[in-house]
């Protein structure tokens, strides 16, 4: 073979090694993207194991008295806010709606060192508050808010208030709520009612898109009353409920929504770190350029998304050992697996 020969055979099989790396990467590239990461779905941490589908496709429905009230939308709005409640809880994603789905009970609920049953929990246990754990391990059934309880519900005493105060204070080690957080808070946990039949419903988009209504109108109301706490709560409960539309956008084909999800998460970090002065025009423009943007993609995308129940129980089905690894680690490892947990930790 002469000297230019071989150099040119070789340089064909550079060419050739170049040309299979090539066709590997594609071929990895495709991979990854078809290979769905799996749903974090961050209820699931507290959710019995055999309950995930149940919990994550349905819900007690309610029927609020005076559902456009301002005062019970802004209430529903930081009851769905971890950042409300402390240390361990909000951590792990636990609002009040966690274990008081739509105000009601969650038979459900399961999370090792705070319930017994599903269904139960301990509230005045040390996991919450290092600082006020009882030392006893006594979980009772989570009461459904929409029947008469222990505490007084009449605007009299404000025993509502006072209870809520130390559940977020004392109990989840959350920080001091101001007074509108608290009457907000009360006026909503008042509104909660049954409705008839006891229908369950499905989970949809919707609750989210209205839970983001309530975070605005929540905002407004704060702003109004002189309360920056209450507004940045407001605003930290629409981020997460952004968080848990993500969840069920998954996979490449969904990319597009997820992004516009981060960012729309991301613009209203900056509204709530701005000057309280600004908040309000800045967040009537977010949620005009969401509504008519963002929101309109993600309901044309619905039914591609984990809000199908097919697609959802599909999913479960495929990524079920994974999801068991994720509980047994929270469960086990406490509130250090909920630091650096996966999920809408970019939401909050
Ligand atoms: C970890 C689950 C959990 C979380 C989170 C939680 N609760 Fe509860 N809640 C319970 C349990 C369990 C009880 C019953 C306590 C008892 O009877 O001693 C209860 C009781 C109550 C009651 C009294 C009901 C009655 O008997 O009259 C109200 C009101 C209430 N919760 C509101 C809230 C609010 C507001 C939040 C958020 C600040 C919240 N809860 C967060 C589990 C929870």
């Amino acid at each position: 073979m002469s000297r230019s020969r071989r150099a040119e055979a070789l340089d064909r099989s550079g060419a050739f090694i170049r040309k299979l790396i090539e066709f590997a990467a594609l071929l990895l590239g495709v991979a990854a993207t078809r290979a769905d990461a799996p749903p974090a779905f961050e209820q699931l941490r507290w959710t019995a194991p055999g309950s995930e589908l149940a919990l994550l496709s349905e819900q007690p429905a309610t029927c609020l008295a005076a559902d456009d009230d301002a005062l019970v939308r802004s209430g529903r709005a930081l009851f769905g806010a971890p950042t409300l409640l402390g240390g361990q809880a909000a951590k792990a994603g636990l609002s009040c709606a966690s274990c008081h789905i739509n105000g009601r009970g969650n038979p459900h609920f399961l999370l090792a060192g705070v319930s017994a049953a599903p269904g139960t929990a301990d509230v005045t246990n040390s996991f919450f508050s290092a600082a006020r754990g009882n030392g006893r391990f006594d979980p009772v059934t989570i009461p459904d808010l929409a029947m008469p309880g222990k505490v007084a519900r009449g605007t009299d005493t404000r025993a509502l208030e006072a209870f809520v105060r130390n559940l977020i204070v004392e109990e989840f080690g959350g920080q001091e709520p101001t007074p509108a957080m608290l009457d907000a808070l009360a006026t909503y946990v008042r509104a909660v009612r049954a409705c008839p039949g006891e229908p369950s419903v499905g989970r949809r988009l919707d609750d989210q898109l209205s839970a983001i209504d309530d975070g605005v109108a929540g905002t407004r109301l704060m702003i109004d009353r002189g309360d920056p706490q209450g507004a940045r709560l407001a605003i930290a409960a629409m981020r997460h409920q952004l968080g848990l539309i993500a969840e069920r956008y998954t996979g490449p084909r969904l990319a597009r929504e997820r992004e516009g999800l981060l960012a729309a998460s991301r613009a209203l970090q900056a509204i709530g770190e701005d000057n309280t002065a600004r908040i309000g025009p800045a967040l009537a423009r977010w949620k005009s350029d969401f509504d008519t943007g963002l929101a309109k993609r993600l309901r044309r995308a619905e039914a591609r998304s984990l809000y199908d129940a097919n697609r959802l129980a599909e999913s479960l089905r495929q990524f079920a050992p994974s999801a068991i690894m994720l509980r047994r680690s929270t469960h086990s490892v406490r509130g250090a697996a909920f630091r650096g947990a996966p999920g809408a930790a970019p939401f909050q």
